[in-house]
């Protein structure tokens, strides 16, 4: 607890250009719980080094996503929103949570195996201990809940299980996190290849929608989405792309599969693709000019980070000192 509320904690990888499902999968979710918890929203950079970086299109990404979690309504003021690297804590408690973290545990990790498969020539140490920073982060901050897609629930599961063993050693020093996983947009998937998840890192870039694409471009790439053969909108596990796109639809109108069924009676899918373009296209459009407004003033966010950094700072500390003190680390003389 901070100031009597729960704490809430969660980030996204300064890496590649981000996609609707980063945004309806988790930064939307944020935006609604904010109020109600104290929230700690950080900018991975760390996590990105996992794949080799270009260093200045870094700098910029990571400054585009602080950027944009600002834009998207989350207030720096309130929010403690900063940069994973600026924070020493999260690499300090990794190390000792790699020390209560097996080899087996991470050895089940998908995102591990789906991620060295494809880079096959850099399947470094980082990518396999991901989890344990990403356990570092949460527990650093003693976070009640950490909203995500369901793609980063294992990694969460994993979270919880360190925390518990260390507390079955050490007594309750960290807070157990719950996931947080939305009911719908928490699993957006290709456009062209509904099996798989829309990623930032999909070669075919009609796959996925960007947040930086443009109205034309997404009322485009869903144009071409993939369907099936049939031309009846109706939710149902034989019918993937459409479903994923009343998914999608849903999550952006918030409209129920039923309202939406109703909607499409008796239309193509071609009306229905329109319809979904154009509700996102809707919400992407607002984002993109606040993030162009920001941008441009650079003192303010400079301002928030600096403070923010600090707010996190003391935060992390905090638990730091009391994991180290209770391992037997040898206190500081001051
Ligand atoms: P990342 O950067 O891959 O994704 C950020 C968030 O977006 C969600 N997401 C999706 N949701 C629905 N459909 C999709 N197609 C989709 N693609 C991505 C992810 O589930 C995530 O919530 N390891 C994390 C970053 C991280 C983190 C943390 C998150 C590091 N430390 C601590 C929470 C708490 C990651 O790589 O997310």
């Amino acid at each position: 607890m901070i100031n009597g509320k729960k704490v809430l904690y969660s980030g996204m990888q300064a890496t590649g250009n981000l996609t609707l499902g980063n945004y309806l999968g988790a930064l939307k979710n944020w935006v609604t719980l904010n109020e109600e918890y104290e929230c700690f929203y950080g900018v991975m950079d760390l996590h990105s080094l996992t794949v080799r970086q270009n260093p200045t299109e870094f700098r910029q990404r990571a400054r585009a996503l602080y950027i944009l979690y600002v834009a998207a309504g989350l207030d720096p003021e309130k929010n403690c929103i900063y940069y994973q690297s600026h924070v020493s804590g999260h690499a300090e408690l990794a190390w000792l949570l790699n020390c209560f973290t097996y080899m087996g545990e991470l050895n089940r990790m998908t995102q591990f195996k789906d991620k060295s498969s494809k880079h096959a020539d850099n399947i470094n140490a980082g990518l396999y201990t991901y989890p344990v920073l990403m356990a570092a982060d949460i527990l650093l901050y003693q976070a009640d809940v950490v909203p995500i897609g369901a793609d980063q629930k294992q990694h969460l599961e994993i979270t919880r299980d360190i925390a518990e063993r260390f507390n079955s050693v050490y007594g309750d020093v960290f807070t157990v996190p719950e996931p947080f996983i939305g009911k719908k947009g928490a699993r957006v998937m290709s456009l062209q290849d509904p099996a798989k998840k829309m990623s930032k890192s999909d070669e075919n870039l009609n796959a996925s929608i960007y947040l930086t694409d443009d109205r034309d471009t997404v009322i485009r790439k869903f144009k071409r989405a993939v369907t099936d053969s049939d031309s009846v909108v109706r939710y149902s596990e034989d019918k993937p792309g459409i479903s994923n796109l009343m998914e999608i639809y849903s999550a952006a109108s918030g409209k129920s599969y039923d309202e939406i069924e109703k909607e499409f009676d008796g239309k193509g899918y071609g009306d229905f693709k329109l319809a979904v373009g154009e509700s996102v296209a809707d919400i992407l459009q607002p984002l993109q000019a606040r993030v162009a407004e920001l941008a441009k003033d650079k003192a303010y966010i400079d301002s928030m980070i600096k403070a923010n950094d600090e707010k996190a700072q003391y935060f992390s500390t905090k638990t730091l000192r009391k994991v180290q003190k209770k391992l037997g680390l040898t206190e500081r003389i001051r």
